[in-house]
C-alpha cells in the first residue's frame, strides 16, 4: 500500500530545481559545473586536442545515488578525457570551439526543457525556429515561401532532403528511381538511400575533376544511363563544400538541368552554406538559391555548439505535406503555422534552436564574416609556407584543404599520414587522414579562432619537415 503522504515528502524532490524558491541547490551545482568547465577551457592552449588518457570503466549504478562530491569527481574525469575543441591545434574537424553564447544556450535550453514538436510546449522557441529558418532561407535567395527546420545534424537534414525529393517525384515506392550524386559527396548520402530502402546502385556517384567538384557534362552522361535503364532520376545532389577539400559543385548549371528536366535540386551546404551570409564570401554559392532543398550547418564553422543543421526548403508547405501525420494527441497544425513536429523526421526535439540564435545575435553579421575571412586568411598563410612544388593538394575555396607529398603509392602514402599525424600529435595538432581517390592525405580545417600565425608557422615547418 502506497502511504498517501510519501507524495509530499519525496525526498527525490530535492533533486529537481524548487518551483517556490530560488534552489540554492541548484544554484550551487551551476557555480560548480559552470567553474569546472571555465577551468578546463582555460588550459585549452596548454592542451592537446586528442587527450592522453581517458576513462573507460563500465557503467553502473549505485543503490541510493552519489553525493554531489563523488558527481563532480566522476564529471572531471570525464571533461579530462574530452576532445579539446578550443586546442588551437584542434585543425583536424569541422568541429571548432563553441561560441560563449552558443554554450548558454544549451545551458538554457537543458533548463527550459522545451520540446519543439509543438507549440503548446515551445510557444516561443517554436516561432523562433521558424523565423531563424525563414531567415536562412532568404539570405540563401529562396522564395517568400520558404522555410525549413532544424534537425539534429546534417545526415539527418540530408535523409530528409531526400525522402521528400522521392515523395515530390511520386515514386514513392518504386525501386526503379535513381540520384545523382558526386563521387566526393558525403557518406550521409548513400546512407540516407540505405535507409530509404532504395538500392545502392540507384545512387549514381559521378567523378570529380581535380578540384574536387562534378562536371556538367558528367551528369548529363549519368542521366542518359539512368534514362536507357528505364529508371527515373527524382534528384540530384550538389555539394557546397565538400568534407575533403572544401570544393562547390557548380550550382547555376546544376540548377539549369535541374530545371529542363524536372529533377528535385538539393544543396548539401552542410559546411559551406553559411558562406552566403557574408557579403565578401556569398559569390562563392551563386545559384543555390534556385535549389528546392539545402543542407546548412552553422555548427561546422560559426561556433554553434552541436548540434545544429537546419534543412531549408524552397516551400515549406512541401515538408508538411511529405512527414505531417497528425498528432492524435496534439492540436491541430494550421496552413499558416504548422505544428513543428509535423515538418520532419525527428519527434520530440531540444531548444537547441537557443543556441543558435544566440550564437548568430552574439556575432551579427560583422562577427560572422570576421570568422569566416580569418579562417579563410589562417588557411592561405598556410599555404604560403608550404612547399607546394612537393605536394599534391586538393583545396577548394573553403576553410579546408587536403594535401599528400606527391608521387607516393598507397602504402606510402598511408605511412606518410600516420607518421605525420603522430609527429604532428606530438606537437599539440590534430590533423585528419581522409582516405581520396586511392591515396591517404592531411587535412586541415582552418575555422579555430585560437590558431595564430605563430601556431601556423610551427605546424608549416612540421609538414615541410616530413617531406624531406
Ligand atoms: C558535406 C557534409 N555533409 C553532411 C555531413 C553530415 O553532417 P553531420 O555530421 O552533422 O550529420 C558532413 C559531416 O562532416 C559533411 O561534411
Amino acid at each position: 500500500m502506497i502511504d498517501i503522504k510519501d507524495i509530499n515528502q519525496d525526498p527525490s524532490m530535492d533533486l529537481f530545481a524548487s518551483p517556490s524558491n530560488l534552489d540554492s541547490n541548484l544554484r550551487s551545482l551551476l557555480d560548480e559545473a559552470s567553474s569546472i568547465l571555465c577551468d578546463w577551457l582555460a588550459k585549452a592552449d596548454k592542451a592537446n586536442p586528442s587527450p592522453s588518457y581517458f576513462n573507460k570503466s563500465e557503467f553502473s549504478l549505485s543503490l541510493n545515488g552519489i553525493s554531489k562530491e563523488t558527481l563532480f569527481e566522476e564529471l572531471k574525469e570525464i571533461i579530462d578525457g574530452s576532445f579539446q575543441p578550443s586546442s588551437p591545434g584542434a585543425l583536424a574537424h569541422l568541429d571548432p570551439p563553441p561560441l560563449t553564447s552558443s554554450i548558454v544556450g544549451d545551458l538554457i535550453a537543458a533548463g527550459l526543457n522545451n520540446n519543439l514538436l509543438a507549440k503548446e510546449l515551445s510557444p516561443s522557441l517554436s516561432s523562433l525556429e521558424k523565423n531563424i529558418c525563414k531567415w536562412f532561407a532568404s539570405q540563401l535567395g529562396m522564395s517568400e515561401f520558404s522555410g525549413g527546420v532544424a534537425a539534429s545534424g546534417g545526415s539527418i537534414s540530408n535523409l530528409m532532403a531526400l525522402v521528400l525529393a522521392r515523395f515530390k517525384s511520386e515514386c514513392l515506392y518504386e525501386k526503379d528511381i535513381a540520384i545523382i550524386a558526386s563521387s566526393d559527396a558525403h557518406v550521409s548520402i548513400s546512407r540516407a538511400l540505405k535507409i530509404m530502402g532504395i538500392p545502392e546502385t540507384s545512387l549514381y556517384h559521378v567523378e570529380t575533376n581535380d578540384n574536387g567538384q562534378l562536371l556538367i557534362d558528367d551528369i548529363k552522361n549519368a542521366l542518359i544511363s539512368i534514362q536507357i535503364k528505364n529508371l527515373r532520376c527524382i534528384a540530384i545532389v550538389a555539394t557546397a563544400g565538400t568534407t575533403v577539400s572544401g570544393a562547390i559543385d557548380p550550382l547555376s548549371e546544376i540548377a539549369d538541368l535541374c530545371l529542363a528536366n524536372n529533377i528535385w535540386f538539393h544543396v548539401d551546404a552542410s559546411i559551406g552554406g553559411v558562406y552566403a551570409l557574408s557579403d565578401s564570401t556569398n559569390y562563392l554559392l551563386n545559384g543555390i538559391s534556385r535549389s528546392n532543398s539545402i543542407t546548412i550547418n552553422p555548427q561546422k564553422i560559426l561556433g554553434i555548439a552541436k548540434t545544429s543543421s537546419l534543412l531549408l526548403v524552397s516551400n515549406t508547405r512541401d515538408l508538411y505535406e511529405c512527414f505531417s501525420t497528425g498528432f492524435p494527441y496534439l492540436e491541430q497544425s494550421n496552413e499558416d503555422d504548422y505544428q513543428r513536429g509535423e515538418l520532419g523526421l525527428q519527434g520530440s526535439r531540444s531548444a537547441e534552436i537557443l543556441k543558435l540564435w544566440l550564437g548568430l545575435r552574439q556575432l551579427g553579421i560583422d562577427g560572422i564574416s570576421r570568422i569566416l575571412d580569418n579562417s579563410l586568411t589562417r588557411k592561405n598563410y598556410f599555404l604560403e609556407g608550404l612547399k607546394l612544388d612537393r605536394l599534391n593538394l586538393i583545396n577548394g575555396p573553403l576553410h579546408l584543404l587536403s594535401f599528400r607529398p606527391k608521387e607516393l603509392s598507397k602504402e606510402d602514402s598511408f605511412n606518410w599520414s600516420i607518421n605525420t599525424r603522430e609527429i604532428l600529435l606530438k606537437n599539440k595538432f590534430m590533423l585528419s587522414s581522409p582516405f581520396y581517390k586511392d591515396r591517404f592525405f592531411l587535412k586541415a580545417v582552418f575555422g579555430n579562432p585560437h590558431t595564430t600565425l605563430a601556431h601556423l608557422d610551427h605546424l608549416v615547418d612540421i609538414v615541410n619537415h616530413s617531406l624531406k
